[in-house]
Formats: structure tokens, C-alpha cells, sequence
């Protein structure tokens, strides 16, 4: 069963990103204020994947009114290869179109295989023509990145 996230949902959620090996958490966009405001500008637009009771999946998205985002998105590895990623991310699509977005994106990290099989597969595009630019405004947003040999040691790099 797909639904809208909401902060309720924080606590399994945060537990599910901590068990999946590779995740970049940031200390403040990923607390459960940094979420809540999250969910305040973008209440409908992101969703868990319930089975067995618990929490295996979910997607943070938003928009801010002409381009769609996607966060974070995870499933339970015990629960992958069952369409349960595929299906998040037609719920969010529809979501967004309905606030009349036409586009959306995320970052994917460059080692991360399955990932980037994953998002080939759903038909998404690599942009290889354009460089991503960040500018980091409060160094106080640490990165932990999740299954790091380094685990535990903050990072501010993604
Ligand atoms: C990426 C992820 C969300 C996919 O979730 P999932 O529910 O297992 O994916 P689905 O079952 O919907 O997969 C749909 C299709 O994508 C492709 N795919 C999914 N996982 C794949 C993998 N590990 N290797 C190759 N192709 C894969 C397959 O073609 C699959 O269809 P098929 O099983 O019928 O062949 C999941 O592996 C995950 O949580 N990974 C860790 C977190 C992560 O990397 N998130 C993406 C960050 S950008």
C-alpha cells in the first residue's frame, strides 16, 4: 500500500535511511524539523510503501512551483526487485503533476550501480551536457554518509 507521507511516518523512515548503505543523512535538512518543514511546503507530493505492517520504502518530493525534486529514495533491501521503487515513483509523479509540474530530478552518485540501473530503467535521462553547482550556506548541515568505511565521521561533501 502506497500513501502520502507525513511526519508521523518520521521515526520508521529515519530508521529505514539508516539501514540503507550508501545514503548521505545531513544533520539539519534530514532532522525531524528539517523534514516537518519539508512536508509543510510540500504536503502531498511524497510517500511510503507499507507491507507486513512496517514501513519499506519511501520518497521525499517536492517542488518549488516549477521543477519537482526527489530525496532519498529507498526500499527496504529485503524488499527490493518487487516494484515497490517503481511504484513510489509513479505515485510521486502523479502527485507532482497535479501541482503542475513538468519536470523533475535528483542526484544519483556515480558508484551507486543499482541506482543508476534503477533510474535507466524508469526512463529517466543522465544530463551530460550541464555541471551541477552547490553552494553550501550553513556549514552546520553535516553529511553521514550510511555503511561509510568512515561511518560516523561527518562529511560535508556529497
Ligand atoms: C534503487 C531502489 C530504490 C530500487 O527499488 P526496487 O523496489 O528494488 O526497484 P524495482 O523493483 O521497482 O525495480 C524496477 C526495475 O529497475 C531495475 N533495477 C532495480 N534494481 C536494480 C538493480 N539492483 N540492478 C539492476 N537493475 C535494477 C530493474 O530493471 C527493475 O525491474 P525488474 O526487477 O523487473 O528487472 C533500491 O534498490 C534501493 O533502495 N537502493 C538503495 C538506495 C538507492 O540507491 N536509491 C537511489 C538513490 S539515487
Amino acid at each position: 500500500m502506497i500513501r502520502v507521507m507525513t511526519i508521523e511516518d518520521y521515526d520508521e523512515v529515519f530508521t529505514l535511511w539508516n539501514s540503507i548503505q550508501g545514503f548521505a543523512i545531513r544533520s539539519i535538512d534530514d532532522s525531524r524539523e528539517g523534514v516537518a518543514r519539508f512536508l509543510r511546503r510540500n504536503p502531498t507530493t511524497s510517500c511510503v510503501y507499507i507491507k507486513d505492517g512496517k514501513i519499506v520504502g519511501a520518497i521525499l518530493c517536492g517542488h518549488d512551483g516549477r521543477q519537482g525534486s526527489f530525496y532519498h529514495v529507498c526500499v527496504d533491501k529485503d524488499y527490493r526487485r518487487h516494484h515497490i521503487g517503481h511504484k513510489m515513483v509513479d505515485f510521486c509523479i502523479e502527485a507532482l503533476k497535479k501541482e503542475y509540474i513538468s519536470k523533475v530530478s535528483l542526484n544519483a552518485f556515480v558508484i551507486n550501480e543499482a541506482g543508476n540501473a534503477f533510474w535507466t530503467k524508469m526512463g529517466w535521462k543522465i544530463r551530460e551536457d550541464l555541471n551541477e553547482y552547490d553552494y553550501i550556506i550553513n556549514m552546520n548541515n553535516r553529511n553521514v554518509v550510511i555503511g561509510d568505511k568512515e561511518i560516523g565521521k561527518e562529511r560535508n561533501a556529497s
